[in-house]
């Protein structure tokens, strides 16, 4: 019989061994925790399609906030859910808007302990609940938006937030959003472009978690699925309009995308792992089918293995406690 020569499994042959020779190490500065925070509110108010998240008051958001500094997080990204809407979701630009409000009590808590980031889109503060204003035939208007995302750029940037997360998917968005803060005196301000963004139903739960009020769907600028060269087109395009960091979202199903942005990329490249992303997991665990601390485990490191340098997670508080905890 020959005996094998070359044995891969020497290194795997014991704990100290497998530490010695592991590739990837995840640190807590690498993770960012979403936040959602609704006006209105007199107590934090759980998601029952994200268990273990809630719907949080400004002092709510405060608490998170302290508690993702005190673990070493990298940052936190924070959606509004507001009151009222309207066709040209008018709260977004709106000081005192809640999510407005809401980065500025960010700002004010994290201090430098970690980035205040937020989400610029329309579609939380649409009555419509696309991401865009409409058209005469109910179309999403690229370039009537632009003009909206500009506007909410240099609002958000006023109000304390330090990197903009331009999650809509219009075209031209990330030069008009340059363009409109540099003019304005924010030249600091950091764009986070959500480059190659699809169109995923694993979006599911944070439709509840925004009180989203879309009819449809957003393929008409979402990606399609099924696309893997154009994610990489869309991330090369939003570097080129000056775009500071490009991301990849959903992140689980899309590996092989952001393994490809990765590997072209001259900024640093992050990854969503998605509302869907988070329940899938949760609720396997919550029946016994997989163990929650490995499976979130595994779950992050892919993402980081696959190229991501950090990644938007709903398990950043767990998984930063997980860590510590070694
Ligand atoms: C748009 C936005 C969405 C998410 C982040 N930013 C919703 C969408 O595009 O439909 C989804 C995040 C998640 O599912 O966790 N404001």
């Amino acid at each position: 019989m020959q005996r094998p020569v070359i044995r891969p499994r020497r290194l795997r042959q014991s704990a100290a061994m497998r530490n010695q020779v592991r590739e990837l190490r995840v640190d807590p500065a690498e993770l960012v925790l979403p936040l959602f925070v609704r006006e209105g509110l007199s107590a934090p108010q759980e998601i029952s399609s994200l268990p273990g998240i809630q719907q949080h008051t400004i002092d709510s958001m405060r608490a998170e906030i302290a508690e993702a500094a005190e673990l070493g997080i990298g940052g936190v990204m924070l959606f509004g859910v507001p009151e009222k809407r309207d066709a040209y979701g008018t709260g977004a630009t709106d000081p005192e808007g809640i999510l407005n409000v809401a980065i500025a009590a960010a700002a004010a808590e994290a201090g430098d302990a970690l980035t205040v980031q937020a989400d610029l889109c329309l579609d939380e503060f649409t009555d419509h609940g696309h991401c865009g204003v409409l058209d005469g035939k109910g179309a999403v208007d690229n370039d009537a938006t632009l003009s909206r995302y500009a506007e909410m750029a240099v609002v958000q940037a006023e109000m304390g937030a330090q990197i903009i997360g331009m999650s809509g998917m219009m075209d031209g968005q990330i030069a008009v959003a340059r363009e409109a803060l540099d003019r304005t005196g924010h030249e600091d301000a950091v764009l986070l472009a959500y480059s190659a963004k699809y169109a995923s139903a694993f979006y599911g739960p944070f439709r509840e978690a925004v009180d989203s009020q879309l009819q449809g769907d957003r393929r008409t600028y979402q990606m399609d699925p099924a696309n893997r060269r154009e994610g990489l087109r869309e991330a090369l395009l939003d570097i080129d309009e000056g775009a500071d960091i490009v991301m990849v979202k959903p992140a689980m199903s899309y590996l092989d995308v952001l393994a490809d942005v990765s590997a072209e990329s001259i900024v640093p490249v992050w990854a969503y792992q998605v509302s869907g992303e988070y329940a899938t997991i949760v609720a396997a665990a919550q029946h016994g089918w997989i163990e929650r601390d490995r499976a979130v485990e595994e779950s992050i490191v892919s993402i980081r293995r696959a190229g991501a340098d950090a990644v938007l997670t709903y398990f950043a508080l767990e998984y930063a406690k997980a860590l510590r905890a070694r």
